[in-house]
């Protein structure tokens, strides 16, 4: 296919993603506490071959050559988290000194080298201080996580301008506290939403904290959409779409851009919760302005009513007769313009950025480099559709590839790679893949105004 960009604006910003426990390393070095991720990583069963962070890319100690490499490929923007157990250890009380000077340093560099620094605060790293006090299920996690954020802030607010409060709400909420697929691993849905409604109101305080102490910052958050789409046009499943497009994105989309909970997945949630834990004017509080919607884009879910137990005969198929990436998950760039005709359709209008979009794949080194034709398609597809979406009127201002580098990829640990940049695990050895190449490319391209 041919990418026409043209039409972006020539600010558009040009950036790759990462988050704080899939590449830093470093876990127990300059007084970082244990996260959940740490615990959970260690508990045999939960991440394959038993993989965990501690090393990871090594990222802490290799940020100097990785920030060239950036330079290298022209990034004009890098998206990378904040560790919490980093920057305040044990999740309570004053900043840790030598925890902060990491991202002093870090966000330093990125700017002598004329690359936006983009820092998300919370990409599901909390401090296993705090998963011990009750984690998110309990209010008290929502406080401490504006006390952090107000630490950081004081840190780097001169410097550093764009902030994401959360990363992907649902899995920190549904894969850590129901599914348990992601940490902490428990498996309570009532629980699951509690820690979704105090990420929110985390985030609400946050942006507070963020505004008062950083008043020219763009702050925003990042959530994960998915078009539901059902699996036939009988009118049969109309209801199941209802219900996973409700939980999926509503929940999340309503309250922090329109004040409010979706109330049709109020009443599909009272058989697990009466949702006491919504008090008055906390959705005042989560419903702060916000300069930008962060979309993570991977792929679409169709879904049927169907009699799985224990899913409220709601089941998801999972072949749809499209090409897949290694995860499994279909390759379906026009999920991307659905999700964000959604955005577009039912919420009041705001800038968007693609926070995250890429894929894994198989990937293997050949002569010295890694021929990743199906992630330059991948990459090239999805860019394609946000092009649509400026053409229908909709504010997109930017786009970062997941992931810069391969990483630790969760509870799939180092077998999945998603980097446009290879890692060898033993050497640690980077090499910029042909996808790395082709974005290189195409960045220069577009800043020459070709
Ligand atoms: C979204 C998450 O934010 C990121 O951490 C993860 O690695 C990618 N999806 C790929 O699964």
């Amino acid at each position: 296919m041919t990418l026409d960009i043209s039409g972006l604006p020539a600010d558009f910003c040009w950036g790759a993603a990462t988050s704080s426990y899939q590449i830093e390393g470093a876990a127990d070095e300059d007084g970082r506490t244990p996260s959940i991720w740490d615990t959970f990583a260690a508990t045999p069963g939960r991440v394959a071959n038993g993989d965990d962070g501690a090393i990871a890319i090594d990222h802490y100690h290799r940020w100097r050559d990785d920030l060239d490499l950036m330079t290298e490929l022209g990034l004009n923007a890098y998206r990378f988290s904040v560790a919490w157990p980093r920057v305040q250890p044990d999740g309570a009380g004053t900043g840790n000194a030598p925890g902060i000077a990491f991202y002093d340093r870090l966000v330093d560099g990125l700017l002598e080298r004329g690359i936006t620094p983009w820092a998300t605060l919370y990409h599901w790293d909390l401090p296993e201080a705090l998963e011990q006090a009750g984690g998110w299920p309990q209010r008290e996690t929502a406080e401490r996580f504006a006390d952090y954020t107000a630490i950081i802030a004081e840190a780097v607010g001169d410097r550093l301008k764009h902030w994401i409060t959360l990363n992907e709400p649902w899995c920190a909420a549904f894969l850590g506290y129901a599914s348990g697929l992601h940490a902490p691993g428990r498996t309570d849905p009532a629980e699951a939403v509690a820690a979704s409604h105090h990420l929110m109101l985390g985030h609400g305080l946050a942006v507070q904290r963020l505004r008062e102490i950083v008043p020219d910052a763009q702050v925003g958050v990042t959530v994960n959409l998915y078009p539901i789409t059902p699996v036939d046009d009988s009118g049969r499943h109309d209801d199941a779409v209802r219900r996973i497009d409700g939980i999926m994105n509503r929940w999340f989309l309503d309250p922090m851009l329109k004040g409010s909970y979706p109330k049709d997945v109020l009443a599909d949630l009272a058989p697990i919760t009466d949702a006491g834990f919504i008090r008055d004017g906390d959705t005042a509080t989560i419903a702060q302005p916000l300069d930008f919607l962060g979309v993570n884009y991977y792929t679409r879910h169709v879904v049927g009513a169907g009699l799985w137990p224990g899913t409220a005969a709601v089941r998801f198929q999972l072949d749809n007769g499209l090409p897949r990436t290694a995860t499994g998950w279909d390759i379906d760039p026009s999920g991307l313009v659905d999700v964000l005709s959604q955005v577009q359709r039912d919420y009041p209008p705001i800038p968007v950025y693609l926070t995250e979009n890429g894929a894994a794949f198989d990937d293997e080194v050949v002569d010295g480099t890694v021929h990743d034709a199906d992630r330059i398609d991948f990459i090239q597809s999805h860019l394609a559709s946000l092009v649509m979406m400026r053409e229908r009127g909709m504010d997109v201002r930017g786009y970062f590839a997941w992931s810069l580098w391969d990483n630790f990829e969760w509870a799939e640990g180092y077998d999945k790679r998603f980097g446009i940049v290879h890692v060898d695990y033993e050497t640690q050895v980077r090499t910029p893949k042909d996808s790395a190449r082709w974005y290189a490319d195409l960045i220069g391209t577009h800043r020459a105004g070709i």
